[in-house]
């Protein structure tokens, strides 16, 4: 189907059209404090298979459902592990996912036939007025085009989906910048499956322990989203590790003086390395870069053929995630 894709801010009115379009099965796009989502009605298998057509979305990568801070939980999944109830404590509403056991109440299709079930609350304020005045769950992926980087504001929405949906709720542009942390619960110490801005050592402080999954070559993926190239902007990508700043400005001159249009992606402390007009700079501290990874990602895409990336110094924490979105947007394939 074709549409007159909207873009409108968080108000009783555009709420209302959210929750119609919802009920009859289309997707409506949502900002939250970590990227923006593509929603719908996680109840109907109808709906859910739309968020794929839309997306172009692999059929076996599952989705999050997002729920507003009032919502009862016992609705959709069993929450029998005590520090699964620590960290919603502690970091709920907020950029963490949890993967408990489902109840099966949803469609099939959100979990793409695992018996578990991911939920997050968001806690971006236009999330939760969205979700209240939906008050059903709601399967949302990131409102990009598979592959695509994330977006993180309603044009980046607009830029890949105009016409695919009828609506896109503005909430400017998103703080947190990278995908939600996802934590599996269903066994006796937390397992992180995807790394995000709460990081495996804030979980571990909350819940005493808290591993972080690692995929082994010929076992099936416990995320499988995690085994897709994700997050690539459209230009050429070379990455370079901290270390090989020499060798990075070497190869910036040389494409440079050769006539290809080549910007540099580094942070603050790297940035004199290159000419100013060349650097798209991630910041200075692990929230910044997050905050600014995507944006510049694709302001990438649109000023340059090739895009020479150097990975910022620091590891650990927030880094991780930051990082493994930066490795995945630059890797082959
Ligand atoms: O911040 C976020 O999480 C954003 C916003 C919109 O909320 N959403 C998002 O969704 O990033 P998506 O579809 O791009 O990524 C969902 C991730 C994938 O890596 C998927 O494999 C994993 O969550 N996932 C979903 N359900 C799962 C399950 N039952 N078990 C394990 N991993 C699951
Ligand atoms: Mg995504």
């Amino acid at each position: 189907m074709m549409f007159q894709t909207r873009i409108e801010e968080i108000g009783e009115r555009s709420l209302l059209a959210a929750k119609e379009y919802l009920l009859q099965g289309e997707c409506v796009a949502f900002p939250t404090e970590t990227v923006y989502g593509l929603g719908a009605d996680a109840r109907s298998d109808a709906a859910v298979a739309n968020i794929y057509a839309v997306k172009g979305r692999p059929q076996d990568n599952p989705l999050i459902v997002h729920v507003h801070s009032g919502y009862d939980l016992n609705e959709l999944v069993y929450d029998d592990k005590p520090y699964a109830k620590k960290l919603r404590e502690a970091f709920l509403p907020g950029p963490l996912t949890l993967v408990y056991r489902s109840r099966g109440t949803v469609s099939k299709k959100v979990s793409c036939g695992l018996d578990t079930l991911a939920v997050r609350v968001p806690s971006h304020e236009g999330a939760q007025r969205f979700l209240r005045a939906v008050g059903i769950p709601v399967a949302a992926p990131s409102a990009n085009r598979s592959k695509h980087v994330s977006p993180v504001t309603a044009g980046h929405v607009y830029d890949d989906l105009y016409g695919k949906i009828p609506l896109i709720l503005d909430g400017g542009p998103c703080s947190g910048g990278i995908e939600s942390t996802v934590c599996d619960v269903t066994g006796d110490r937390p397992v992180v499956l995807r790394a995000g801005l709460i990081s495996r050592e804030m979980i571990e402080s909350v819940a005493g322990s808290c591993d972080m999954y690692v995929l082994k070559e010929g076992e099936p993926a416990r995320s499988p989203g995690m085994k897709y190239k994700h997050y690539a902007p459209a230009c050429k990508t070379k990455l370079f590790a901290p270390e090989e700043l020499g060798k990075a400005k070497e190869e910036f001159f040389a494409l440079q003086s050769g006539g290809t249009r080549v910007l540099v992606l580094c942070e603050g402390s790297a940035a004199a390395a290159f000419p100013q007009e060349a650097v798209l700079c991630l910041g200075n501290t692990p929230a910044e870069m997050a905050e600014n990874l995507y944006s510049l990602l694709r302001e990438a895409e649109t000023r340059a053929e090739v895009l020479l990336a150097v990975e910022p110094v620091g590891r650990g924490g927030v880094m991780t995630g930051v990082l493994n979105r930066l490795r995945k947007a630059c890797a082959e394939g």
